[in-house]
């Protein structure tokens, strides 16, 4: 008995023992069972841990065959993969107790604290990738303290921060070391040139503080891979770099990298990958890239690289992938480079590179960009699997081949700015996936063949600047364009119904024979389809006959102002139409683009012309066009486009809803919720003008609630968004009436901004329309929100006298006639407020509200009320509880001065 107890109380200090000491001997294989259950335990039970479960009838090792363990042949745990599992916390210390584990695999959870110290005491881990996971901190100093069999160590993408430590160089048998995007804000040591088992380096996407790459790095024999890319590097990659021998793949990419690429480099290693791409690289590109003979791939674009392609490239059968564009590179390509089998992309342009394209372009090429160098020859005839060809600036000539069935699978293609000259062939209908074609400014000539119109992805079609005659195709019209420019070519005829839109109407310029019986596209007029014809050889026939030396002047001049012309309208980048919407959408830009005719133009002015369309699903829209004949600087672009983003996110009963804002080079579509009453002026003041006047007349009460919607409106404006918006156009044609003949205002003032964008900044942009423009804006650009009081001020005016805002007679202004009618007579009812409204009931009203007119458009804007006083004035009139209020007589003499 007595023995029994001994030898239990024996086992409990030993069991205690072994609890205890910090060098515990391994766990039995039913402990590590137990060991992990706790682990499941301290995880919380996540759902994927659901296998890890005990049962008294399963043996000691049965855990060996749970999800994610793998043990050794004689029972232990040695592996535990568990990635991409939503495993939540942190690393429990006890993880070490399993004294096998060589593998822990966590990649992809939640792991979250800072570097477990504890995992030091894994001895044998040879494999630990915490990568994807929610770890900070610093890795701690002594981190040589892991075990020395670490073989693989990856942190990447956690949040560690602060410095990669010297410590790092002492893991002797490290041959990964993945520390990529991490917040490492500090130094990574010279000490990684230690490791002499290393063969893969990550750094990439750290923000370390500006730092050379140390010459260290070069005695990394066992190098194969190096990534630094967006690491915050300056200076000179080391010449020691060349020695690297087993480097395969090297990416340095977005850096500032500057001075010279080792010249060396590339002759002592089997290099597959090399990215120096975004540096500020210059010199040449090293002579022997490919002589190891296994180069894939050369990227090292936007940098100052000079002189030329290297020769290596010439015999360089692996290449794949080549991004040298924006570069200064000169001379030849190395015309053997064309016969690489597996080329599939090559980008060059913006450099100054020669040489010519073989005929036959290797068929795996599906991208192809040259543009804006010096390539000549001609184009090649087949190239079965390019996706996108630009070529655009080179010197191209000879004739588009024949059997473009060879190019079926372009999406883009672009000659424009070279010699190519001959017809547009037939086949062209075979590029059926061709959503950018771009043969502008060359020498074509012939007639467009229909089969253009048939091409179902193109969306941007640019043949302008050639010698293309005949009719436009009648097939045309079923194309859905965002870009069209047919402009400066000698085609002829009645441009076809369907491209007769507001948004072609730069698109046919410069074509002397081309005319539309719609005014919207700026063409003359057709005097019927063949008398325009008949017209121009009359006309040529004349000219020959009674020609002589005035006709040689003539013909010079004319050469001249055509050719000016195209240089204008070359100047004026187009650039295809871009949809920024606010609110979730019905339809496509294609569609608003295509109502833009002639039939749904609902007015037009100073500002530019307003559409009616009606969209697919029944709903109206307003689109106003508005054409600044002059591309915006930055700042004015962005200007509107800040005013624009603003009243994009609006949402309030009297602002009209801007849904969407549609812009190319030169114009801007606005489109607008569709009001069906248009604006107030419209109802005023149609007895002035030709327009034919609205049958209804607005009688006071609505002209009262007309005004009160327009205060609200402006006073959101002023009071409830952050920054205040300035409408800076307030007027009556600003003003908008829904079928209710509730108000919105409208516009704020972005027309404004694009009509003046042709003016010097000196001339404020802020100014508004001729009779609502306050004083001030002659003087002064900085203005506030009082200017809009004012153009609100002439708006009370215009709803009570019935006369236009710059309708003042000898007095000038509305604004000055309605003051000086007001000092001179006492009896405001005579000769002052409009006949329409004369009404005993509404007198008083009609005062109060003409007074507040006039004290808004007080000289000084100090002395304007504000919106929301205004606004306040005309609720208390509409309830007519108050028979004399405003300001009296004094006050308002004294405001004026
Ligand atoms: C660790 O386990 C994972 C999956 O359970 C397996 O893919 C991997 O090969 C194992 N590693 C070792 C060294 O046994
Ligand atoms: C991470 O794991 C989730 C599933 O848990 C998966 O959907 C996701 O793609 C993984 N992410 C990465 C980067 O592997
Ligand atoms: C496992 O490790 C933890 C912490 O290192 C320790 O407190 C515990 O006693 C160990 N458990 C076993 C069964 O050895
Ligand atoms: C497991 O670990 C123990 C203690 O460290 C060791 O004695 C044993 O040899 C290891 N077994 C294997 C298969 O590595
Ligand atoms: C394991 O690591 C922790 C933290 O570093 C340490 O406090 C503990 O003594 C170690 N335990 C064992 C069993 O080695
Ligand atoms: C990690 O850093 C990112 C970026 O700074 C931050 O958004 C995120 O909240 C951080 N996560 C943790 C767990 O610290
Ligand atoms: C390069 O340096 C400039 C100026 O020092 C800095 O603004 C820029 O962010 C740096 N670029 C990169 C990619 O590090
Ligand atoms: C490119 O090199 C030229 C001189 O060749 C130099 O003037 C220019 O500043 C360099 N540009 C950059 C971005 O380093
Ligand atoms: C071309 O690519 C294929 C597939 O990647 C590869 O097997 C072949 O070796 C490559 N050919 C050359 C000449 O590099």
């Amino acid at each position: 008995m007595a023995n029994i107890k001994a030898i239990a109380t024996l086992f409990f200090t030993l069991t205690i023992f072994s609890y205890l000491s910090p060098k515990a001997s391994s766990l039995t294989p039913e402990q590590e069972k137990q060991t992990l259950l706790q682990l499941k335990n301290f995880w919380r039970n996540p759902t994927s841990l659901q296998s890890w479960k005990d049962n008294k009838k399963s043996s000691t090792t049965a855990h060996c065959n749970w999800f994610g363990i793998t043990c050794s042949s004689d029972g232990f745990i040695t592996n535990i993969s568990l990635p991409n599992q939503n495993i939540y916390g942190p690393i429990p210390d006890s993880l070490c107790n399993l004294t096998n584990l060589t593998h822990i695999n966590l990649y992809n959870n939640s792991i979250s604290g800072q570097f477990p110290k504890s995992l030091y005491n894994c001895s044998n881990l040879e494999y630990l990738n915490l990568g994807q996971n929610y770890l900070v901190g610093t890795i701690p100093s002594d981190i040589n303290r892991i075990s020395s069999s670490l073989v693989y160590l990856s942190l990447e993408a956690n949040n560690f921060s602060g410095d990669i430590p010297p410590g790092i160089g002492q893991l002797p048998n490290i041959q990964s070391l993945i520390l990529n995007n991490n917040l490492f804000n500090g130094s990574f040591p010279a000490e990684l040139g230690q490791l002499s088992s290393l063969q893969t380096l990550w750094l990439a996407y750290n923000p370390f503080t500006p730092a050379t790459i140390p010459q260290e790095f070069g005695k990394l024999k066992n190098l194969r891979f190096l990534w630094m890319t967006k690491a915050n590097l300056v200076g000179n990659i080391p010449d020691s770099f060349s020695k690297l021998s087993a480097l395969q793949h090297l990416d340095l990419s977005i850096n500032n990298l500057t001075g010279v690429l080792p010249s060396e480099f590339g002759k002592h290693s089997k290099l597959w990958e090399f990215d120096v791409s975004n540096n500020r690289i210059s010199g040449e590109l090293p002579a022997g890239l490919c002589a190891g003979g296994t180069l894939t791939s050369v990227v090292a674009f936007n940098n100052n690289l000079t002189g030329r392609l290297p020769d290596s490239l010439n015999h360089c059968v692996t290449l794949d992938n080549i991004q040298v564009y924006n570069n200064k590179l000169t001379g030849d390509v190395p015309s053997r480079m064309w016969s690489a089998m597996n080329l599939t992309t090559v980008m060059m342009h913006d450099n100054q590179l020669s040489g010519t394209l073989p005929e036959k372009l290797p068929w795996n090429i599906s991208r192809l960009q040259i543009a804006n160098n010096r390539f000549s020859g001609k184009i090649p005839s087949t190239a079965g699997n390019l996706q996108v060809f630009e070529a655009a600036n080179n010197q191209f000539s000879g004739e588009i081949p024949g059997n473009l069935s060879s190019f079926s699978r372009l999406q883009t293609l672009s000659l424009r700015g070279n010699q190519i000259s001959g017809g547009i062939p037939g086949s062209i209908s075979a590029l059926r996936f061709v959503n950018i074609l771009d043969l502008s400014d060359n020498h074509l000539s012939g007639e467009i063949p229909a089969g253009i119109g048939s091409l179902p992805s193109l969306t941007k079609l640019d043949l302008s600047g050639n010698e293309l005659t005949g009719e436009i195709p009648q097939k045309m019209s079923e194309l859905k364009l965002t870009f069209l420019n047919l402009s400066s070519n000698q085609l002829s005829g009645e441009v076809p119904a369907g491209l007769r839109s507001g948004a072609y109407d730069e698109s046919f310029l410069a074509n002397p024979g081309l005319c539309s019986p719609s005014t919207v596209l700026n063409l003359r007029a057709c005097g019927g389809q063949s008398a325009g014809k008949n017209h121009t050889s009359v006309a040529l026939i004349l000219s020959f006959v009674f020609g002589g030396l005035a006709l040689l002047g003539t013909a010079l001049f004319a050469i001249r102002v055509i050719r000016d012309y195209k240089r204008r309208i070359d100047r004026i980048d187009l650039g295809p139409w871009k949809l920024t919407s606010f609110h979730s959408l019905d339809f496509t830009e294609e569609r608003i683009l295509k109502g833009l005719t002639e039939e749904n133009l609902i007015g037009s002015g100073g500002g530019g012309q307003v559409y009616k369309i009606v969209l697919r699903a029944g709903e109206i829209v307003a689109v106003k066009k508005i054409r600044n004949s002059k591309k915006l600087d930055s700042r004015r672009e962005n200007e509107f486009q800040a005013k624009v983003q603003i009243l994009g996110t609006i949402r309030q009963a009297n602002i009209v809803k801007l849904i969407a804002c549609i812009s190319n080079g030169v114009s801007k579509l606005l489109v607008y919720e569709y009001m069906h009453n248009k604006s107030l002026d419209r109802w005023l003041h149609a007895k002035h003008r030709s327009e034919s006047r609205e049958n209804v007349k607005l009688d006071w009460p609505t002209r009262l609630s007309i005004a009160i919607g327009a205060a609200k409106g402006l006073c959101y404006m002023h009071n409830d968004c952050n920054p205040a918006v300035v409408h800076s156009d307030v007027k009556s044609s600003n003003i908008l009436l829904d079928d209710e003949f509730g108000a919105k205002i409208a516009d704020f003032g972005l027309a404004r901004m694009l009509v003046n964008a042709n003016e010097p900044e000196s001339v404020s942009i802020v100014a508004g329309s001729i009779g609502y423009m306050a004083p001030e804006c002659g003087y002064t650009r900085k203005v506030n929100e009082k200017v809009d009081v004012y153009g609100f001020g002439v708006v009370l005016l215009e709803l009570t006298t019935g006369r236009e805002a710059r309708d003042g007679g000898d007095e000038g202004s509305l604004a000055d006639w309605a003051w000086q009618h007001f000092q001179d007579s006492n009896q405001l009812i005579d000769g002052i407020i409009d006949d329409e409204i004369k009404n005993p009931a509404y007198v008083h009203e009609i005062e109060t509200v003409f007074k507040l007119g006039i004290l808004c458009t007080g000289k000084t804007p100090s002395m304007r009320p504000t919106m929301k006083q205004v606004l306040q004035v005309l609720e208390m009139a509409r309830f007519r509880s108050i028979t004399r209020i405003g300001p009296d007589r004094d006050f308002l003499l004294y405001s004026r001065t």
